[in-house]
């Protein structure tokens, strides 16, 4: 079996640590597995990218293509290009894509026009807003995805409600489990603490990033004082996304009050999870990783693809108005009250499930 994954973004690479390490562990036990792995370029600081592969042990990737920074069509068009020259010189049985990025759009497509299967991993996602590149990205993919790896029963019933499965004769879809569950279970007693900054108990962790915050400076600003207002009482760690810190230092927004960092590693970002009081963020995630780690979350969006957590009453969804945002910090312990369903996600096997479908999947259709 021969898979060419395509990797771009920092949550695609915690994503594929988990299922890469996967399918190197059934190659060593004598299966037929063979991954090559196109990394597109689009997260390219070392601290957004190359630590991952260093920490996750992930392979080095066999084709780097260096297309990042740039615009949305841009991007993804001169990734299609490239992603198709590749599938014609390797010609795979599966390419593997991960979430809603640009890069998962230009794998998928790339390869179903060679009518090569395309396994998509989060599949099923909605946030029912076509505003979002991701909610685009993620549509996209699913249609034109022959299997389809639903991390929660109610992404299988997104695909379902949708006639997705139906669509193709051989096109299967599959609760596997979230993969980010395999990497929170293999990786949470190796955390490590960050270095070179002091961190006080009961800090909150808080990232930002998202297109629907950044690129609205009254989100931002929004965001930003209401943060400046919990830093007065709590110590805000804030690892901050190239993204936004490039716009706040364009708009000139203050940001002293907060424990600005530089964005960290998996092992870092684990210790900071386990070890803070609370988690306020925009990204997907980390969303799910504070459920993990039993941390109240605080979401800074108008809605989340992971309603069951919100439904748990573990994430409140405030989105960027300060008073609301606020509130919800005073309430926090209340968060804690519920009680937490550990296999939500899934038992921490995903990637395992994965590799058998694929497995199967070949078989089948051979
Ligand atoms: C992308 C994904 C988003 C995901 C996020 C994870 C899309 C449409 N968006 O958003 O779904 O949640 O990744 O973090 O695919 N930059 C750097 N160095 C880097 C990476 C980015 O400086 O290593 C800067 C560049 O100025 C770049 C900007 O960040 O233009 C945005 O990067 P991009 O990959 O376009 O989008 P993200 O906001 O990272
Ligand atoms: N993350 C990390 N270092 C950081 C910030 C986030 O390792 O400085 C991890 C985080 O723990 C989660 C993943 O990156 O596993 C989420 O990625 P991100 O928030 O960039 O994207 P999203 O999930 O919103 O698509």
């Amino acid at each position: 079996m021969k898979i060419v994954t395509i990797l771009g973004a920092r949550p695609q690479f915690i994503k594929a640590g988990s299922v890469s390490r996967e399918f190197l562990h059934q190659a060593k036990l004598g299966e037929e597995v063979t991954e090559v792995i196109v990394h597109t370029g689009q997260h390219y600081d070392s601290n957004m990218s190359n630590v991952f592969f260093e920490e996750m042990h992930i392979p080095k990737p066999n084709y780097s293509l260096g297309i990042g920074g740039n615009s949305h069509g841009a991007m993804t068009g001169q990734m299609i290009e490239k992603i198709e020259e590749i599938l014609l010189q390797e010609k795979p049985d599966y390419v593997l894509t991960y979430g809603d990025t640009n890069s998962t759009l230009a794998g998928a497509i790339s390869a179903s026009k060679l009518n090569i299967k395309v396994a998509h991993v989060e599949a099923g996602l909605r946030s029912f807003n076509m505003s979002m590149p991701e909610e685009i990205n993620r549509i996209l993919t699913d249609r034109i995805s022959t299997l389809l790896f639903c991390p929660t029963s109610i992404a299988v019933d997104n695909l379902k409600k949708e006639g997705i499965y139906n669509w193709k004769n051989n096109s299967e879809l599959v609760f596997s489990g979230d993969v980010m569950k395999d990497g929170a279970v293999f990786y949470k007693d190796l955390a490590v603490k960050p270095s070179g900054v002091e961190i006080d108990d009961n800090f909150i962790l808080c990232t930002i990033h998202r297109a629907e915050n950044t690129d609205n400076i009254d989100r931002l600003t929004n965001i930003i004082s209401a943060l400046n207002e919990i830093a007065a009482t709590n110590q805000v760690v804030l690892p901050l996304h190239p993204r936004t810190r490039k716009i706040i230092r364009e708009r000139n927004l203050d940001i002293n009050f907060l424990t600005i960092i530089d964005p960290v590693g998996y092992l870092n970002m684990i210790w900071l999870i386990k070890n803070c009081s609370l988690v306020m963020t925009d990204s997907g995630g980390l969303q799910k990783e504070a459920y993990f780690f039993i941390k109240p979350c605080i979401t800074m969006r108008d809605e989340t693809e992971w309603t069951e957590l919100v439904e748990s009453g573990a994430n409140r969804l405030v989105g960027a108005e300060k008073n609301s945002i606020l509130h919800a910090f005073k309430e926090t312990n209340e968060f804690l009250k519920i009680e937490h369903n550990m296999n939500l996600y899934g038992d921490g096997k995903a990637s395992k499930i994965i590799f058998d479908s694929l497995k199967r999947n070949l078989i089948n259709n051979s």
